[in-house]
């Protein structure tokens, strides 16, 4: 630990994150850290003062997305490194590092979905899969999931969603008024990215 770190101790567990929050700027004060302002300079893979930390043979080596997932070692932010109970597989844990914490965190942290809520999630990728899983922990009624690729929307269905649509063949919208008698869903989570 360098000094000046005060949220770790050598020995805890922690999971990685792309995007450290600075902890300082006017979004993290309102702990409101998703946004922070100095997050993205930081997933340059490099410190936030623009060094990676790191070097070989004198030419700078980077952090692979920003935590040298890769690596056995980094140097990484004292925010990017978040204390997790030790009980808790590391093998397992190392999932929330990214894609699970984006869906289920949309679910829970931003849209806040309710027990018993209406959702339809289009696109079932890392961060669209861990999106049904959250809407599935908050309790959904119904979870709607659109995705061209069949193994996906069928996995999808053990990890939650109620009603599945290929969307190159069906109406999604058309689908979703349906199920619910002309009202349309509470919630909506668009997660590819790119369409295709
Ligand atoms: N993976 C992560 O940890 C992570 C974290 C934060 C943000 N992101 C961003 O989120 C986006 C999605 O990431 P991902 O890893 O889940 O990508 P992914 O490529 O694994 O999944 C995207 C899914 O969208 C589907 N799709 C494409 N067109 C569609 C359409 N018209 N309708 C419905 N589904 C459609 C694809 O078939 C695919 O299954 C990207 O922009 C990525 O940069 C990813």
């Amino acid at each position: 630990m360098g000094p000046g770190v005060t949220n770790l101790q050598p020995g805890d567990h922690v999971v990685l994150t792309p995007a450290p929050p600075c902890g300082e700027c006017y979004y993290c004060q309102r702990n409101e850290h998703s946004l922070c302002v100095n997050a993205m300079s930081i997933m340059t893979n490099t410190l936030p003062d623009g060094i990676s930390g790191l070097s070989r043979s004198g030419e700078a080596v980077l952090r692979g997305c920003g935590v040298g997932g890769l690596a056995e070692y980094v140097v990484t932010p004292s925010t990017g490194a978040i204390k997790i109970d030790k009980d808790i597989p590391l093998d397992v844990v190392c999932v929330i590092g990214c894609a699970l914490q984006t869906g289920v965190g949309a679910v829970l942290n931003t849209a806040k979905v309710e027990a018993g809520a209406t959702v339809v999630i289009m696109g079932l990728g890392g961060v669209g899969m861990a999106t049904v899983q959250g809407a599935r922990i908050a309790g959904a009624s119904t979870i709607i999931v659109s995705d061209p690729v069949a193994a996906r929307r069928e996995a999808a269905k053990e990890f939650g969603a109620t009603h599945v649509v290929d969307p190159t063949t069906e109406d999604l919208a058309a689908v979703c008024l349906e199920l619910t008698n002309g009202i349309g869903l509470d919630y909506a989570f668009e997660t590819p990215g790119k369409l295709s």
